[in-house]
């Protein structure tokens, strides 16, 4: 993070606009939570935080175009969890960790759907803990500062893939993440005239009232069992006693092998093959994961029967949210495309989060 000396200094300079995009996880679900990869893109819809520090002030103010109650968080605020609106409770854990000296005012806007699984609430951290003067150079600190923030907001022990992947993006690039050793390669994808990355919304979730920390301590009775999942293979997960506990372990196995399988099709052009990885992903979370829902899969198998359609599965965490489908061009948004689902979001490889000029 800054220092107190840089921090005074970004204060003195007056406004910031830091702005932190979404995210679209191609594949790699519910694998950084054991260290393993993941192939995020930051994507054209973000939440964009301007913010002015005020030396005479000591709480941070935060008023939003998509909340009808500003945040109001004093520099001193106790538990982040229990402040209202709840909207707060994520600017008051980014103070916490942030720690600026002074207050200040600013506004927050945004064209991320909340809700939806496309990490806004790690868009909000992110753009907040920038726009209070964290250290825009160091990523993975920075990744793992709003995931403290996040994990004192939320009370769910989420992994660093959505923080990292808003962090990180690359226009016109996933991101191969390997949640291990932190580390991140750009992979080129398809051009636009080639392949489509389309969001469609599914069912309303709530990540606190979901499976997600269940879920990740069934991982953790495999790794007492057959070590680091990052390191097993399907025939050391086939050696796992209780049948449960195996099928959640074969997804996050055969999870991290298909990140470098997609990675490799994506950056070789092979469309097909690529929508082939992508279904059998929605597959394992569904019957081995078990984190998705009847409406999710209907909303899969409708999407992967259109035309022009190379493979779709349910987004982010599970339990409702969105799905991601992989299309040829125009295939769901075209002027022809058949109404399969309401409103569909296209969303493009995009630029991570940064501090703007202004
Ligand atoms: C949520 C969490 C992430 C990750 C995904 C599932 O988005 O915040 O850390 O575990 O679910 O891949």
């Amino acid at each position: 993070m800054g220092t107190g000396a840089e921090q005074d200094d970004r204060s003195r300079s007056g406004t910031v606009v830091a702005r932190a995009p979404g995210r679209v996880n191609l594949i790699g679900e519910h694998t950084d939570t054991t260290f393993g990869r993941c192939l995020p893109i930051a994507i054209d819809r973000a939440v964009v935080v301007t913010y002015t520090p005020d030396e005479s002030s000591v709480e941070v103010v935060l008023t939003s175009d998509t909340e009808t109650s500003p945040a109001a968080v004093p520099l001193a605020a106790a538990d982040p969890a229990s402040l209202q609106p709840e909207w707060a409770r994520y600017v008051a854990a980014v103070v916490r960790q942030v720690g600026p000296r002074h207050g200040g005012a600013g506004q927050v806007t945004s064209t991320l759907p909340a809700g939806v699984g496309l990490s806004s609430s790690a868009a909000l951290e992110v753009a907040c803990a920038l726009a209070l003067g964290a250290d825009p150079d160091d990523p993975v600190a920075l990744a793992r500062l709003c995931q403290a923030a996040e994990h004192a907001a939320r009370g769910v022990p989420t992994g660093l893939l959505d923080q990292l992947a808003s962090i990180t993006g690359i226009a016109g690039h996933a991101v191969l993440l390997d949640c291990r050793s932190l580390s991140f390669r750009p992979v080129p994808m398809p051009a636009d005239d080639e392949l489509e990355i389309v969001v469609v919304p599914g069912a309303a979730r709530s990540l606190e009232h979901s499976g997600y920390a269940d879920r990740l301590a069934d991982l953790h009775r495999a790794e007492a069992e057959i070590g680091p999942l990052r390191d097993s293979s399907l025939a050391d997960v086939d050696g796992i006693g209780d049948p449960l506990v195996r099928r959640r372990a074969r997804h996050v196995v055969g999870e991290n092998a298909r990140v470098l399988d997609l990675a490799d099709r994506l950056a070789a052009g092979d469309l097909e093959a690529a929508g082939t990885i992508v279904r059998a992903s929605h597959r394992s979370l569904r019957d081995d994961y078990e984190c998705s829902l009847p409406v999710i899969d209907d909303l899969c198998a409708l999407l992967d029967r259109t035309p022009g359609v190379l493979g779709s599965r349910i987004l982010g965490a599970g339990w409702g949210g969105a799905v991601l489908a992989l299309t040829r061009p125009g295939a769901l948004t075209g002027e022809r495309a058949p109404h399969v689902a309401g409103v569909v979001w296209p969303v493009r490889p995009s630029a991570g989060a940064a501090v703007l000029d202004v």
